[in-house]
Order: C-alpha cells, then sequence, then structure tokens
C-alpha cells in the first residue's frame, strides 16, 4: 500500500512572521504520526510520507487550505520504519523544511489489542475494525494463515472467514508484527451467526417413512449439539412432520436448525415426493354368468412398511366392455380392501363375456400408478327367449314354424329346438343349430298340434315358446281322390247321362262348394287355389 503522504498545505499564518525556515517535530501516534509544525511562514507545504525503501507508487496526495500546527497522519504499518520529507513552497521556489529532531525516518508504534474491534460486514465472516494498515500484520486463525478480505462498505474493516471446521468453537485470532510480537483475540463462532445453510445438502431416501438427511454434522464437525427438525407443507399448506408424510403428494420440506432447542437457522427448502410403486398382482379370478370376482395382493417398493396404514389407499375395479367405473352405475363394485391387497366383485355383467378387468389403485381418490389386467370370461346364461313364432301349414300334414335369430345365446352352442306336441305329448323334436327354421312333415291330418320353441346354449335353454294350436289340414288326398271322381263323371259320364242327371249333378257339386269353403278357412293360400280351381273345373263341367 501507498507508503507515502503528500500534504500540500497553505499556511496563512506564516505571513505575518514573514518568510522564514521552516521546521516541525514528528512524533509516534496511534496509528500514524504527528507533524508538529514549529516554524511555519505562508506558503505551501507538501508533507510526504512514505515507507522507507519503498516507491512512491500509490502516493496520497491531500492538500490542506485550513491553517493548523498540528497533522495527524493515521493509517500507517504498525512497526514500519516511515521516511518523511516536508518542503514548503514559496513563489515556485520550493524549500525542505528541518526536522527539529533531525531523523528523517521514524518507526509507527507496534499495534496492540485495543487497536482491534469488532466490525460488522458481511454475514459468516468474522471482522475487525482497525484504523491500522494491517498489511504488514501476519494474521493466523487457530494457528492457520488467514484469508483477509476488505469489507467493501468500510475500508477500516477486514474480515476474515472461519472454516466449517471453526464453527461452533472458540477462534483464537492472532496479530503478529514488529518480528515476534503478537496478541490475539478469541470469539466464539456461533453457528447462529456463521453457519451457511446454503453449504447444507440435503437428500431423502424414495422410502415411506422418510427421512431427510443433511450433510450437516460432516459439515460442521464440532456442532455438535445441533440438530434439525423438519416440518413440511404441502400445496395447501398444511403442516406436517417427516413422520406424517403421505405417499404420492408434493411436499416443500424446512430444515429448522435448532441448537439447544433454540431455531437458530433455517435449511433451504427441499421439495419431497414418495410415490409408492404400487404392484398389484392379480390372482386367478372367478366369476359366475353375471359377476366377476377379482382378487389381488398388492406389494410396494417404497412404502412396504406404511402400505397396511395408509388409509387413503383404495382401489377402482373395471371391467370391459362394459366400463364400469366406480360410482358411475349403481350397483358398482364393492372393494374389500384388506392390508395388502383386496378383492372386489364387479357384478351386472353379460354372461359367457370376455372381459378385460382393471384393478386401478387410488389414493386420495385419484388414480395412482399401476394398475394392472386380467381377462375373464363370464359363465354360461340362459339363452335369450325366442321371439313371436310363425307358423305356417304350407301343405296339408306339414307344419313350418319361424321364428326370428335369437341373438344372445350366452353360451357354448347356439342351438334352437323345436318340439312338436299333440295332446301334452312329444310327438317330435328338431334342433337347428343355423337358424330357426322348422318343419314338420308327414303329421296325421286334421290334428291339433302345439310347436313349442326354445333356444339352447349347450348348458342352459330359454323359457320356451308355445304356439297356439295349429289344426293340420283335411286329407287333401281324399279331396283329390273325391274331385277326380266328380272330374270322372263330368267328363267321362256326363255325356252319357248329361240330360237326366243334370240336375243331380248340381246338386253334389253345391255340396263341394261348401267342403271347399270349409277348407279354405284353416288352409294356405295355394291350397285354396288349388281346390277352386278343381271346383271350377268342376262347374264348368
Ligand atoms: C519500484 O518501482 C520500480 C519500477 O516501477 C520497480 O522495478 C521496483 O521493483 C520497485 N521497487 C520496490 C521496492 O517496490
Ligand atoms: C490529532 O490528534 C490529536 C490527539 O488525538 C488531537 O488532539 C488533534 O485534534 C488531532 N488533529 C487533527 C488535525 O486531527
Ligand atoms: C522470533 O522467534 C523465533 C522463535 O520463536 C526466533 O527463532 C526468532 O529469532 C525470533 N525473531 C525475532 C526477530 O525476534
Ligand atoms: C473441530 O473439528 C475438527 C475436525 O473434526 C477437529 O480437528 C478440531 O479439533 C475441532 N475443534 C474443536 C475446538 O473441537
Ligand atoms: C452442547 O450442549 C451441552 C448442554 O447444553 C453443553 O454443555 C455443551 O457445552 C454444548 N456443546 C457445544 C459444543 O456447544
Ligand atoms: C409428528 O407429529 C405427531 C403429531 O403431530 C407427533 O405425535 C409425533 O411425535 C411427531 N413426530 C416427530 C418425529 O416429531
Ligand atoms: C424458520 O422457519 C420457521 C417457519 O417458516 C419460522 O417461523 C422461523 O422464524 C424460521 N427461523 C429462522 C431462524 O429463520
Ligand atoms: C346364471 O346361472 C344361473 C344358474 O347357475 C341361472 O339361474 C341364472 O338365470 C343365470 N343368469 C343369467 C343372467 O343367465
Ligand atoms: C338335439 O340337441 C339335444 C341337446 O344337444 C340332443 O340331446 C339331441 O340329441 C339333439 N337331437 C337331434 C335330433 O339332433
Amino acid at each position: 500500500m501507498a507508503g507515502l503522504y503528500r500534504i500540500k498545505i497553505l499556511l496563512l499564518w506564516a505571513g505575518i512572521f514573514g518568510v522564514a525556515d521552516c521546521s516541525y517535530i514528528v512524533t509516534p501516534f496511534k496509528t500514524g504520526f504527528t507533524i508538529n509544525f514549529q516554524n511555519a511562514p505562508l506558503g505551501n507545504y507538501n508533507i510526504h510520507v512514505k515507507e522507507k525503501g519503498q516507491n512512491e507508487t500509490g502516493n496520497k496526495v491531500f492538500q490542506d487550505t485550513i491553517h493548523r500546527s498540528l497533522y495527524n497522519i493515521s493509517n500507517l504499518k504498525p512497526c514500519t520504519d516511515y521516511e518523511h520529507v516536508v518542503t514548503f513552497s514559496n513563489a515556485g521556489i520550493e524549500t525542505p523544511c528541518v526536522p527539529l529532531n533531525n531523523e528523517h525516518t521514524m518507526m509507527t508504534n507496534p499495534m496492540n489489542e485495543g487497536d482491534i474491534k469488532p466490525g460488522k460486514c458481511d454475514p459468516g465472516y468474522l471482522c475487525f475494525n482497525t484504523d491500522w494498515n494491517i498489511d504488514s500484520v501476519q494474521i493466523t486463525a487457530n494457528n492457520i494463515k488467514a484469508q483477509v478480505m476488505p469489507c467493501p462498505s468500510d475500508n477500516k474493516i477486514f474480515c476474515i472467514k472461519p472454516g466449517f471446521n471453526d464453527i461452533c468453537t472458540d477462534l483464537t485470532t492472532t496479530f503478529k508484527q514488529c518480528g515476534n510480537s503478537s496478541f490475539s483475540v478469541t470469539h466464539h463462532i456461533s453457528a447462529a451467526a456463521f453457519l451457511s445453510s446454503i453449504e447444507i445438502r440435503q437428500t431423502y431416501p424414495e422410502k415411506l417413512p422418510t427421512n431427510i438427511e443433511a450433510n450437516l454434522h460432516q459439515l460442521y464437525p464440532n456442532c455438535t449439539n445441533l440438530t434439525i427438525d423438519y416440518i413440511c407443507s404441502d400445496s395447501g399448506n398444511n403442516f406436517k412432520n417427516l413422520s406424517e408424510l403421505e405417499p404420492f403428494t408434493d411436499y416443500n420440506c424446512i430444515g429448522q436448525i435448532k441448537e439447544n432447542n433454540d431455531n437458530i437457522k433455517n435449511t433451504t427448502a427441499i421439495p419431497v415426493r414418495v410415490d409408492c410403486e404400487l404392484k398389484i398382482e392379480n390372482k386367478e379370478p372367478t366369476s359366475t354368468n353375471t359377476s366377476i370376482e377379482l382378487s389381488w395382493t398388492t406389494t410396494s417398493r417404497n412404502c412396504e412398511k406404511v402400505l397396511p396404514e395408509l388409509e387413503k389407499l383404495s382401489y377402482d375395479c373395471r371391467c370391459h366392455p362394459d366400463n364400469w367405473k366406480l360410482g358411475q352405475k349403481s350397483g358398482q363394485p364393492t372393494v374389500n380392501k384388506q392390508p395388502r391387497g383386496g378383492t372386489c366383485e364387479v357384478s351386472g355383467l353379460t354372461p359367457f363375456t370376455d372381459y378385460t378387468c382393471s384393478v386401478q389403485p387410488t389414493y386420495n381418490k385419484k388414480d395412482v400408478p399401476q394398475p394392472t389386467e386380467v381377462t375373464q370370461k363370464t359363465g354360461v346364461g340362459v339363452p335369450e327367449d325366442v321371439g313371436k313364432l310363425k307358423i305356417s301349414v304350407p301343405e296339408h300334414n306339414v307344419i313350418k314354424v319361424t321364428c326370428p335369430t335369437v341373438k344372445h345365446f350366452y353360451g357354448p352352442k347356439n342351438i334352437y329346438i323345436a318340439t312338436l306336441t299333440y295332446g301334452g305329448v312329444i310327438q317330435r323334436s328338431q334342433n337347428n343349430s343355423k337358424n330357426c327354421e322348422f318343419e314338420f312333415k308327414d303329421l296325421s291330418y286334421s290334428t291339433d298340434y302345439v310347436v313349442e320353441v326354445v333356444a339352447y346354449n349347450g348348458h342352459f335353454s330359454s323359457k320356451q315358446v308355445t304356439s297356439q294350436t295349429v289344426n293340420t289340414l283335411y286329407n287333401n288326398k281324399a279331396v283329390i281322390i273325391r274331385l277326380s271322381i266328380f272330374f270322372i263323371i263330368c267328363v267321362v259320364m256326363v255325356p252319357v247321362f248329361y240330360k237326366s242327371k243334370i240336375y243331380m249333378k248340381k246338386h253334389r257339386n253345391s255340396q263341394d262348394v261348401n267342403e271347399a269353403v270349409m277348407l279354405e278357412s284353416i288352409a294356405s293360400d295355394d291350397v285354396y287355389t288349388n281346390i277352386s280351381q278343381l271346383h271350377h273345373e268342376e262347374t264348368r263341367c
């Protein structure tokens, strides 16, 4: 630093005494010297004070226009030889002043304990306030050379930074000067003032119960009395301690650093979230024709210990394609939660249908990973009833039955079974695995039958659908034979008997018409057509 001080002084009062030789006395003063002018004519004075043997770089030049006889020069180095030169200039002529003790060099005082006072600068630093220039002073902290930093806001203050090991201990700072002369000051480096929470690294295992680990004691080995209590807050500003944390929740945790139960500092906030990593393992499901029962065990990589206590953990069971979801339909699946798993029954399902069922874990009513799926077919059910029967009698002694296609057989086979009964006794039975079409032939003439049709799936039959009584037609062949006889009479015999029998034939003919009308009421159209044609021809004959 600057070893030289140059002071230009305009000594107004010097003029009173006229131009004369100037002289001064220099004495050590506190942290520098006092220049005491003895004889000083009016003029400009320059005071040079510089460290002996040093260059003049970094000179401070200051002028003082206020006349006085005493000049205090401070801020010098302790126990250091300084050269002093005082000149007087008048009308461009520079004249050196004479030091009355004839000494052109002088040593500053040693620094003593009282010259070092506590200073305040940046937090985390141990600072001192002094008027001395301490550049020549060797400063050690606990016997280790200290790095001295000037305080930016106050040039009389300098600071040293205590090491991590020094926190929570008494630190002895030694100032060594003048060869071996030294003194020490001791300060307690309190955690409250010197601990830097930014330096503390915090980690936590992603597990419940969790525990935040901070490297406080590794960082500050002598702070054995410090503890950290963590307080965590969720997004709703609910405060919890670490043992109360819930999974699947974002927290911000702050450690309260305590010394003998006093909260002296807080750590920086650390975000904490534990996802349990649930693993659902489905057991073989069981089913009825309308329900599936799922059963599973739950394991968790991160929450194994607390799993049975997680009250907000639940499960949703859904089976597709019906797409059940809890709460959407009545008869919702009832979940029976167990400490490490659960069961649920999904009911209201369609028989004989392939379902994909999933178990979705939820926490606090929100889905959490990982759902699992299992496929299961519902059991065989009762087929849908066959629709309205269509009965026809296409010919005499033939009954034809059709019914609409049954959409849902709910079983492995799709068979229609038609049974023909007469007087409550089964006469015939036919199966049809393609469609609902049956034809019963060669039936008895003019008999009242009842047709019953069911859908059958290999296990269950639908309800029987029973037709009304179906009457087969008159013996159609007999009618034809009879009509043929009329034909023969008409064509062969009539020419013979025409004139004599004409009335008789006409009478019989009208009897036939009555028969035909009777037939018509139960016969199908073509039968009627045949008969009426026959009748027509007969009439013509
Ligand atoms: C003085 O200054 C000169 C040049 O500026 C330099 O070479 C020399 O080392 C300096 N001496 C001291 C004692 O600082
Ligand atoms: C110099 O220091 C002395 C002793 O502390 C004091 O009495 C005097 O006023 C100071 N002079 C100036 C100019 O600071
Ligand atoms: C300082 O002390 C050491 C031993 O403590 C000694 O060797 C050395 O000569 C001393 N120096 C001065 C300048 O007194
Ligand atoms: C502080 O801790 C360091 C490192 O553990 C140790 O060497 C030193 O002795 C301790 N200081 C005190 C005063 O306990
Ligand atoms: C720790 O606390 C105990 C009891 O309060 C006290 O006696 C001891 O000095 C403290 N130790 C430190 C290093 O502060
Ligand atoms: C956490 O808080 C609960 C209740 O608030 C309390 O019972 C428990 O002792 C606390 N645990 C810790 C480690 O502070
Ligand atoms: C630490 O944080 C708590 C809660 O935010 C606060 O009340 C307390 O004042 C803080 N302590 C310090 C030393 O900053
Ligand atoms: C399911 O099967 C039972 C007999 O095990 C039967 O009584 C029930 O009607 C069937 N349900 C359906 C919807 O098919
Ligand atoms: C009709 O199906 C039933 C049930 O599968 C069977 O017992 C019966 O033998 C079948 N009859 C005919 C004629 O295929």
